[in-house]
C-alpha cells in the first residue's frame, strides 16, 4: 500500500532523515520505534506532505505521491493522527468528526461504525473537544482520521500521556482495523510493550536512519527493547 524509498529531509542545514526506506502492507501494523528526536514525526509528516522531502520517492496505492499536497494525499486515502492529537478544542466532538470529512461531499454522513469503535464519542457528541480527557481526545483524533475510510492510517505516538485503560482500547481498535485486511497501519511509538504487542513488522530509527527492522514476533529476540530503552 505504501512504499517509501531513500527519503532524505533537512530542516535548514540539519540532515534529519537519512536514506529512509520501508513499506507498509494492507492488513498489517508496521511499527516505527525510536527515542525522542530521532526523526519519527518528521518521517510521518513527510509521508503526509506536511514537510517537504529533498529526495526519495513515496508510492501510495500504486501512485507516486511525493509531489502531491497534504490535501491530495488525504483524499487519496491517507489518514493521519498527529502527535499531540491536534483536535479542535472549541469545536464539538461531532464537528471534529466532520472536519475529518471536509474533503468529501457535504452530505457524507459520519460512519456509524466510529461510534461502535469508540462509544464514548457518541455519548459526548455535543461536548467540546477541549473538555474531553486526553485519552478521549486521542480516540476522537483516531475517529476523525478514520471518518473518510482511509486505506492507510498513520498514528504518531497515540499512547503519549494517556491512561492505561484507554491505551488498551486503542490497541484493540488498531488490531481490529488491521485484521479486517483493507487498511495498512503505520504506528509510531516510544512505548515498547504497546508497540511489540501490535507489530507485524517493525523498524527502529536512530539519528534519522533506520538501524534495525524485522518481524514483530522477533522484536524481543532481536533486542529491540534495549535499542529503544531510554
Ligand atoms: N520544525 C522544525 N525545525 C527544525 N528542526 C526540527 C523541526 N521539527 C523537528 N526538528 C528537529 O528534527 C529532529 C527530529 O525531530 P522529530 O521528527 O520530531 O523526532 P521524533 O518524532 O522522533 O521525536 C530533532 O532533532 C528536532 O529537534
Ligand atoms: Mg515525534
Amino acid at each position: 500500500m505504501l512504499t517509501v524509498k531513500n527519503i532524505h529531509q533537512y530542516y535548514g542545514g540539519s540532515h534529519i532523515l537519512r536514506d529512509v526506506s520501508f513499506t507498509a502492507t494492507l492488513g498489517k501494523v508496521t511499527v516505527l520505534l525510536g527515542r525522542n528526536g530521532v526523526g519519527k514525526t518528521t518521517l510521518l509528516k513527510s509521508l503526509m506532505g506536511l514537510v517537504p522531502i529533498k529526495s526519495g520517492s513515496i508510492e501510495f496505492d500504486g501512485q507516486p505521491i511525493q509531489k502531491q499536497t497534504p490535501y491530495e494525499r488525504a483524499r487519496a486515502g491517507m489518514g493521519f493522527v498527529p502527535q499531540g492529537r491536534e483536535i479542535f478544542a472549541r469545536l464539538t466532538v461531532e464537528e471534529n468528526l466532520r472536519m475529518g470529512l471536509a474533503y468529501k461531499s457535504g452530505s457524507t454522513p459520519i460512519p456509524a461504525e466510529l461510534f461502535e469503535l469508540f462509544p464514548i464519542l457518541k455519548q459526548f457528541m455535543n461536548r467540546r473537544g477541549g473538555d474531553l480527557s486526553g485519552g478521549q481526545q486521542q480516540q476522537l483524533a483516531i475517529a476523525r482520521a478514520l471518518a473518510p475510510k482511509p486505506k492507510l492510517l498513520i498514528l504518531d505516538e497515540p499512547t503519549e500521556g494517556i491512561q492505561p485503560s484507554i491505551i488498551k482500547d486503542i490497541g484493540r481498535v488498531i488490531r481490529m482495523l488491521a485484521d479486517r485486511g483493507d487498511m495498512a497501519i503505520v504506528l509510531c511509538e516510544q512505548y515498547y510493550d504497546f508497540a511489540q504487542e501490535l507489530a507485524d513488522d517493525y523498524l527502529v530509527m536512530e539519528r534519522g536512519e533506520v538501524i534495525a527492522r524485522g518481524l514483530g514476533k522477533d522484536m524481543e529476540a532481536n533486542g529491540v527493547r534495549q535499542l529503544v530503552a531510554i
